[in-house]
């Protein structure tokens, strides 16, 4: 597939279980539309701010910042996004403090559970339509909405049907209903799935693409598995290495390894050669679970590698992205 029909719909939603992924895949596709000449601005919607900490920036705000060149980031607060919302429709900057104080945004979350997401998707329609009343003017190629993990995000999409469906006139259902449209419709609104290959995240990955067709009539787009172990040795050294184990000739590997600088005992040789088989092991249980995967979905199903880093940063990320451009292509 082309990178830029993927990067098509304006706003990319990336959900997924906790701790799968969620904010690096987020971050990687920011990468690779920011390469391909796009504006890109990632919002953060909980309070983590692990976004920031990736690309080495100061924590983010309600105001757009720019993370890395063409990538910026906004933390969205539903505070922040009522006190624009009422200052966009009804003029009133002034006194909307007393309106979006935490106390009354609890008050109100209360009675019309689902309130806080309503607004949260109230300002990724303003970052869409280059609406926002920030100091500066921005527009977005892409909105990368880094989204609550998946049990929320579904009823963090259905929110403001949730409004349509208790209203029936007015202004307000109408926006709600600019919000159903804007997330129903696949050429504005992609959601992605993040999981690992391990067997509970992809019987619930399944379950949540199969969710989302049903309740809210969308299909997921890609299904991002990450942090897949790739091969350490090719076939050939596999078995050459088999045969000088069984033979019990590990101590000739440590000499081998002399001879181009590395100062090794034997027992380092036994524990590397002990790491291998452990990640192939790992590799076989982790194919299986991607086979079930595939078998499962007709989603699209892109691979990510597992970095072996301590802690990710700006260089593994691009890292990912350069891994996602080539898997993206060839789908
Ligand atoms: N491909 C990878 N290789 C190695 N480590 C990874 C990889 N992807 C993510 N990680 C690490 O796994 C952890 C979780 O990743 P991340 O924060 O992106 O997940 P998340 O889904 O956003 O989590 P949360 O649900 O808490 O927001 C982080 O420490 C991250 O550095
Ligand atoms: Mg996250």
């Amino acid at each position: 597939m082309e990178l830029d029909d993927f990067l098509g719909p304006r706003i990319i939603i990336v959900s997924g279980k906790g701790g799968v992924g969620k904010t690096t895949v987020s971050a990687a596709l920011a990468i690779v539309a920011a390469r391909r000449g796009r504006k890109v601005c990632i919002t953060e919607v909980d309070r983590k701010g692990t976004l920031a900490k990736l690309f080495d920036s100061e924590p983010l705000t309600y105001e757009p910042s720019e993370m890395s060149p063409n990538v910026w980031g906004i933390h969205i607060e539903p505070g922040d996004a009522l006190a624009e919302y009422l200052d966009v429709q009804y003029h009133m900057k002034r006194i909307s403090w007393v309106f979006t104080t935490t106390h009354f945004l609890d008050i109100i979350t209360t009675t019309a559970p689902g309130f806080k997401d309503i607004l949260v998707l109230g300002k990724v329609w303003y970052l869409e339509q280059g609406r926002t009343r920030s100091a500066v003017k921005h527009s977005f190629d892409n909105v990368i909405v880094d989204a609550p993990a998946a049990g929320h995000m579904l009823s963090f999409l259905e929110s403001p049907k949730g409004l349509t469906d208790a209203l029936r006139v007015g202004p307000i259902r109408r926006q709600a209903e600019w919000l159903v449209d804007m997330v129903t419709d696949p050429h504005r609104t992609k959601v992605h799935l993040v999981t690992l290959p391990e067997e509970m995240p992809v019987i619930e990955t399944l379950e949540t693409s199969e969710a989302l067709r049903r309740r809210l009539g969308i299909r997921s787009g890609a299904i991002f598995v990450n942090a897949v172990y790739s091969e350490l040795l090719s076939k050939q050294e596999r078995s050459l290495l088999a045969e000088i184990r069984s033979a019990g000739r590990t101590a000739e590997l440590a000499k081998v390894a002399a001879r181009v600088g590395l100062d090794l005992e034997e027992e380092d040789v036994d524990a590397l050669v002990g790491y291998e088989r452990f990640l192939e092991a790992r590799r076989s249980i982790q194919a299986r679970h991607l086979r079930a995967l595939r078998r499962g979905t007709e989603e699209p199903v892109v691979t990510l590698p597992f970095l072996f880093s301590a802690g990710l940063a700006l260089p593994d990320i691009e890292t990912l992205a350069d891994a996602l451009e080539k898997e993206i292509e060839a789908l």
